[in-house]
């Protein structure tokens, strides 16, 4: 893919030097925390950008997806469970593409594949995989890190002071009342505890973050690859948990194998394709031991799909002994483009995924251990639907992402009270 050879190992070599962006012991902090999730006792809320942005690195930007996943995770505490926060930030720069061209006014391009890869504008030089936005991404990443560290060791996300998360959508949205209940019981209870104990228990008011991307790109994953004094096995110290995607999940290819040899918690999205057969013998691959909060399947269906694909799969895995979290991605299998042309999605389309992966699970004895989102803090036209009303003539208003449509700031938060509705409703 690279034309210069010497420039791509020169970046490499630069890269495996540079100091890790996570560290072991918050990854192994992770592990322990899927592996409640797996029992059921926690839930994990993933989310952000679909292709994250060099642009969109900076300070309002970076606030605003923390607080919508904060604000999501205290709605969906209300189910009972502690949430395991974990963004799709601070690396998601490199995406898989369906088609590896694109053609505009009669001029084809190598596709946009992620920032990290190459650039968005439409010329040559710009679709040019360039060695050096490897480096940049990891300065990137490092710096939207950072300030995620900042900001909550600064108090930013501070369970004792719920109120001063700011919603910018509280006036209109019929869910601001219920936000507003779970804010003041939130308040109240931590108070309470105070008052009994005389400190708060630092599980409730410490947030942890965890930052997690596409293990798509392997020259910037295993540059940054690397062992750890005490410990054993190979980390990847870039993010605390890769995902490998639908369309490099197969048992053959570098991305399994690649996977198999790191000690991560890692996800693996799946679609419709995969066979229950296959879901076992990738289990088998990526997670020999069987060791409890290693493997997250992140299923992908489709609204229309789910129904007839997912029992299967919970059934075999169930047979063959494997453990693993399963997590609802609601997003992926639910695309679709719009008579003039606007890739979308449909806020009913997503919850009804939601809905009918919660029974289902229940129903095979299992239950849904996570969700991933494709979201923004900010109140952008990209899907349709929800309480806010955004209809197909809305989509020209606010469209900014550069791959696949996310639910904006009012879309997310309901999409966390019906979320939790539906936990409830479903028991563990
Ligand atoms: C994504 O998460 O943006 C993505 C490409 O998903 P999938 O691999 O499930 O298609
Ligand atoms: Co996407």
């Amino acid at each position: 893919m690279y034309g210069d050879q010497e420039a791509l190992n020169d970046a490499l070599c630069q890269l495996a030097k540079l100091p890790p962006l996570v560290t072991s012991w918050e990854i192994e902090t992770l592990k322990r925390q899927l592996a409640d999730a797996e029992r059921g006792e926690r839930f994990v809320l993933q989310g952000g950008d679909c292709s994250e942005s060099f642009e969109d690195c900076e300070s309002s930007a970076i606030a605003k997806k923390l607080k919508i996943l904060l604000q999501m995770s205290l709605v969906l505490m209300q189910g009972g469970k502690s949430i395991i926060r974990v963004g799709r930030f601070a690396g998601q720069y490199a995406k898989p593409r369906s088609a590896s061209t694109e053609t505009r006014n009669g001029v084809t391009l190598p596709t946009y594949r992620g920032d990290m890869i190459n650039r968005p504008g439409f010329s040559l030089a710009d679709r040019t995989p360039d060695p050096e936005l490897l480096l940049r991404a990891y300065e990137r990443a490092a710096l939207t890190i950072n300030f995620i560290r900042s900001l909550i060791d600064g108090g930013f996300a501070d369970f004792h002071h719920p109120e001063y998360w700011d919603l910018g959508f509280v006036t209109k949205s019929p869910m601001a009342a219920e936000y507003m209940r779970s804010v003041e019981s939130l308040g109240e209870s931590l108070r309470f505890l105070k008052t009994i104990t005389g400190h708060t228990p630092s599980e409730i008011s410490r947030v942890d973050f965890f930052t997690s991307h596409e293990g798509l790109h392997l020259y910037y994953e295993q540059a940054q690859t690397r062992q750890v004094p005490r410990r054993p096995g190979w980390y990847n110290l870039a993010t605390h948990f890769p995902w490998i995607g639908e369309r490099t999940r197969s048992l053959d290819g570098a991305h399994v194998e690649y996977f198999r040899g790191i000690t991560n918690p890692i996800g693996v999205k799946i679609g419709p394709a995969l066979t229950p057969a296959e879901a076992v013998r990738l289990c088998a691959v990526l997670n020999p031991e069987n060791e409890p909060g290693r493997l997250t399947l992140i299923h992908r269906f489709g609204a229309d799909r789910v129904e007839q694909c997912l029992a299967p799969l919970v059934e075999a895995l169930a047979r063959s002994g494997a453990r693993v979290v399963w997590c609802c991605d609601p997003m992926h299998g639910n695309t679709e483009t719009t008579k003039s042309g606007i890739k979308t999605r449909r806020f009913e389309k997503v919850l009804s995924e939601l809905g009918q992966s919660c029974r289902i699970l229940r129903e095979c004895g299992a239950h849904l251990g996570g969700v991933h989102f494709e979201l923004t803090g900010d109140n952008v036209t990209e899907c349709l639907g929800g309480a806010s009303g955004v209809t197909e003539a809305d989509l020209k208003r606010d469209y900014r992402t550069r791959v696949d449509p996310r639910l904006n700031y009012e879309q997310s938060m309901e999409m966390a009270f019906l979320l939790v509705r539906l936990m409830k409703e479903n028991g563990r």
